[in-house]
């Protein structure tokens, strides 16, 4: 057998990360013949550890965690539309000509969970998303090309939500509004992309903007509560937290690096057990 090739996650922290767990068990499942390692980057160091990584003929690839997603961005001299989209990059690839590529497959992720996981619809639905963040960048153009009857963002400072609107609206139509201002509408996709979770808080979400059959997604993952899929849930929603999205964005990453699709199912169930959520 030839050698592998290297693949490998890169943040600040990285203890926690998944993807190696994750990435290894694509590469089982599918015969390729790849390493996946996690790599701490220094917070000034970012830029060498990646010229080092790939100084290695056998680096072929790098996942970007948090807070280097937009440096990694800075860095591509190829970037992908939803790379420019989220202005931020979580997939490397270096190319056959010596170029580096970024990718973003963080939004494709999301969608993937909730359409073909979850089975729900977003075209033709009105959807809101909750957060501007980092995070809420990273999807906003793979949920506008769903095609949803409407898209929606609210959040905390209203001046980032707005700002997001602004750069958004030339892919689809997309509006900021206040948290007050959510009760006029009937909302069919609510989507938590705001860090509020993490912190065992829930955005001001009203008890009444709920349409009957709707969906509750919170991109968050890893406690077995999250205190938006408890509000969600009292207002009879079907939910789901963010595990899905974890396992389809690396999936994505997989496709882009080996050109092969792998089914996450059995995944998704194997890691869900191993974290208790
Ligand atoms: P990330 O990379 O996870 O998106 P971020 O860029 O720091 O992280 O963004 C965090 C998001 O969560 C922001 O939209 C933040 O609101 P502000 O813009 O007002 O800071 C939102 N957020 C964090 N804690 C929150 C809370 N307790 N309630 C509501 N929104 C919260």
């Amino acid at each position: 057998m030839t050698n592998p090739d290297r693949y490998a996650v890169i943040g600040h922290p990285i203890s926690h990360t998944r993807s190696p767990r994750i990435h290894t068990a694509f590469a089982q499942l599918t015969g390729e013949n790849l390493t996946y390692e996690a790599i701490l980057s220094p917070i000034d160091g970012f830029q060498q550890v990646v010229a080092d990584f790939f100084a290695d003929i056998a680096a072929k690839g790098l996942n970007v965690t948090l807070p280097f997603k937009e440096q990694a961005y800075a860095l591509c001299d190829v970037k992908s539309l939803r790379a420019k989209q989220a202005g931020a990059v979580n997939t490397l690839m270096k190319g056959k000509d010596g170029r580096l590529y970024g990718d973003n497959t963080d939004g494709v992720g999301l969608v993937r969970d909730m359409t073909q996981n979850l089975g729900w619809s977003l075209a033709g639905k009105r959807i809101l998303v909750v957060g501007a963040g980092g995070a809420v960048r990273g999807v906003l153009g793979v949920l506008l090309a769903a095609k949803p009857a409407q898209l929606l963002i609210a959040n905390r400072t209203h001046s980032k939500a707005q700002a997001l609107a602004d750069i958004f609206q030339q892919y689809g139509q997309i509006t900021a509004l206040r948290f007050e201002d959510i009760a006029q509408y009937s909302i069919d996709v609510v989507i938590n992309g705001s860090s509020a979770s993490l912190m065992g808080e829930l955005p001001p979400l009203a008890a009444d903007i709920l349409a009957a059959d709707a969906c509750a997604y919170d991109m968050a993952y890893g406690k077995p509560k999250l205190p938006f899929l408890e509000w969600a849930t009292a207002q009879q929603a079907s939910t789901s937290d963010g595990l899905g999205m974890l396992i389809e964005q690396a999936a994505e990453s997989f496709f882009i690096w080996r050109g092969v699709r792998v089914t996450t199912a059995d995944l998704l169930a194997e890691i869900r057990q191993e974290l208790q959520v």
